[in-house]
């Protein structure tokens, strides 16, 4: 074989690995901002990310090995092994460290993708830790190249260079400049909205109905015109506005790649205020409906595992996130209810996955579902959606930074201080005012010129939310924790309030 093979090896696998090692840690850096998210499958961008990750690492080992036998390298195993260990100079002022640098980067690459291979062994801080490491390879490996190529005077190796490095500089900044990982809310398909002030309603035409269990009845939405559908995430909801005036708001239960229609399933509710009866009893095919979403407050964040429980009607958006997975995605279901008769969508759900569905029946069972046993070992992330009990067990039970959860109804709270007059500023309106203690701010935003729409009026739905700018406010919602609020900076004007003298908000 002509040994100039080897050098065009070297070379080209060198080039690749690099090619791959940025777009790797671009990707990541994606994942972890999740600037995407509006359009975005997490699923599916962790495992691109894993798979650039993991070729990136082979094109290394190529390059490496291949050093071995390139005629104009004359390496030995322990120059590639051993930092400083090699003589190889292309620049002769800096001696031997571009080379050493590049064996550095090889075993800062081993470490991350080892530590990677074995996260659910790890504690996941010190993985973090590990996996920062990519950041600095990507920057040292621009060094490594620059300095040991032997292409760096061919002007097709310099623009690819020289895009390889603008690439990793704004990968990086984009890091700096969103720090916050996955945990944020309201990511809707519209991308984050800082206020409400008036609701974009579509005209949509009911398709179809059927009754996936007793008292349940699924809808399917479609557009009149039979037009494509705005793309949505798993989680989100959308808000039927019915004729009676009610607002309700129902998880998609469809397949988000689906965008000829939306599928909702409604629980014929004992405790009915009027929406689910007037949606069993008067909603017929072919009707038509005003619907306003979808809005996100239930994400699915990255995760190599996961673990799922709904408890009854809880079960219509953990469906849309189990459609939306790849399929060699680990998680696992516990699907509760009372009986199977009022479970919906529970074969087909047992018969798409199977090994994967666990599906506890209280009247077979004789009892809830033992989730001690469920979560023992268990490290990945854990979403349930379903009554209060059931989400309380698992408020108890796991860590908040791993737990996701949407809920049903409000959590009762009351204020941890006495209810006092405060100051409301609104940024954008230059506007204003007092809102007094036996006072709503929601009310008192809408009677002060701010238009804000709401919808449950108890803090459940997440319709009213707005961007805190500065103050301190007095969480008294049960859209999420109020850690993920304070983090993100937004409030629910609906029930909650002001700790601060002062509350500046983005209207
Ligand atoms: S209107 Fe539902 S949370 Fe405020």
């Amino acid at each position: 074989m002509d040994p100039m093979i080897w050098n065009y090896v070297t070379r080209a696998s060198a080039l690749i690995a690099w090619v791959l090692l940025v777009i790797s840690v671009t990707w990541g850096i994606l994942l972890s901002t999740r600037i995407l998210k509006p359009n975005d499958n997490p699923g599916w961008l962790l495992d691109l990310h894993r798979w650039v990750s993991g070729l990136a690492m082979a094109f290394t080992a190529l390059h490496v090995w291949s050093l071995l036998y390139d005629p104009f390298a004359y390496f030995q195993i322990p120059d590639l092994l051993i930092p400083f260990r090699s003589s190889y100079t292309a620049i002769e002022s800096l001696g031997p460290w571009p080379v050493a640098l590049g064996v550095i980067c090889f075993y800062l690459m081993i470490a991350v993708q080892f530590t990677s291979l074995m996260l659910k062994a790890l504690p996941r801080r010190f993985w973090k830790g590990v996996h920062y490491l990519s950041y600095v390879v990507v920057m040292v490996v621009s060094f490594h190249a620059g300095w040991t190529g032997t292409d760096t005077r061919a002007w097709v190796y310099r623009i690819v260079a020289i895009v390889l490095i603008m690439l990793t500089t704004i990968a990086l900044f984009v890091r700096i400049l969103f720090p916050k990982s996955a945990r944020t809310l309201s990511a809707t398909v519209e991308g984050r909205r800082p206020a409400q002030l008036s609701e974009n309603l579509t005209t949509m035409k009911i398709a179809n109905i059927f009754t996936p269990a007793t008292d349940i009845r699924a809808i399917d939405f479609v557009l009149p015109n039979g037009a494509q559908l705005q793309t949505w995430v798993p989680g989100s909801h959308i808000t039927l506005h019915l004729p009676n005036g009610l607002k309700r708001q129902y998880s998609l239960c469809g397949d988000p790649a689906d965008r000829s229609q939306y599928r909702v399933a409604v629980l014929n509710s004992p405790k009915s205020r009027g929406g689910s009866k007037w949606i069993h009893e008067e909603l017929n095919v072919g009707d038509t409906m005003s619907i306003s979403g979808p809005h996100n407050h239930f994400e699915l964040e990255p995760s190599s595992e996961y673990l799922f429980v709904a408890g009854g009607i809880g079960i219509t958006p953990i469906k849309a996130m189990l459609e939306s997975l790849p399929n060699r995605r680990e998680w696992r279901l516990l699907y509760a209810g009372r009986s199977r008769a009022s479970m919906a969508f529970v074969a087909e759900l047992e018969q798409a996955y199977p090994g994967r569905v666990t599906v506890h029946a209280d009247d077979v069972m004789g009892g809830p579902p033992n989730l001690d046993a469920l979560l023992a070992g268990f490290k990945g992330e854990v979403y349930v959606c379903g009554p209060e009990p059931l989400l309380n067990a698992l408020i108890a039970r796991v860590p908040a930074d791993r737990l996701h959860f949407e809920r049903f109804s409000a959590v009762e709270r009351s204020a941890d201080e006495p209810a006092k007059p405060y100051e409301v500023r609104l940024a954008r309106s230059r506007t204003n005012f007092t809102v007094q203690p036996n006072e709503s701010l929601l009310d008192a935003i809408n009677s002060n010129g701010g238009a804000l729409i709401s919808s449950c009026g108890e803090g459940v739905c997440g319709t009213c939310e707005v961007r805190v700018l500065d103050g301190k406010p007095l969480h008294l919602d049960s859209v999420t924790s109020d850690e993920d609020k304070d983090e993100i900076g937004v409030m629910y004007p609906c029930v909650s309030r002001s700790r601060s003298d002062v509350l500046t908000l983005d209207i």
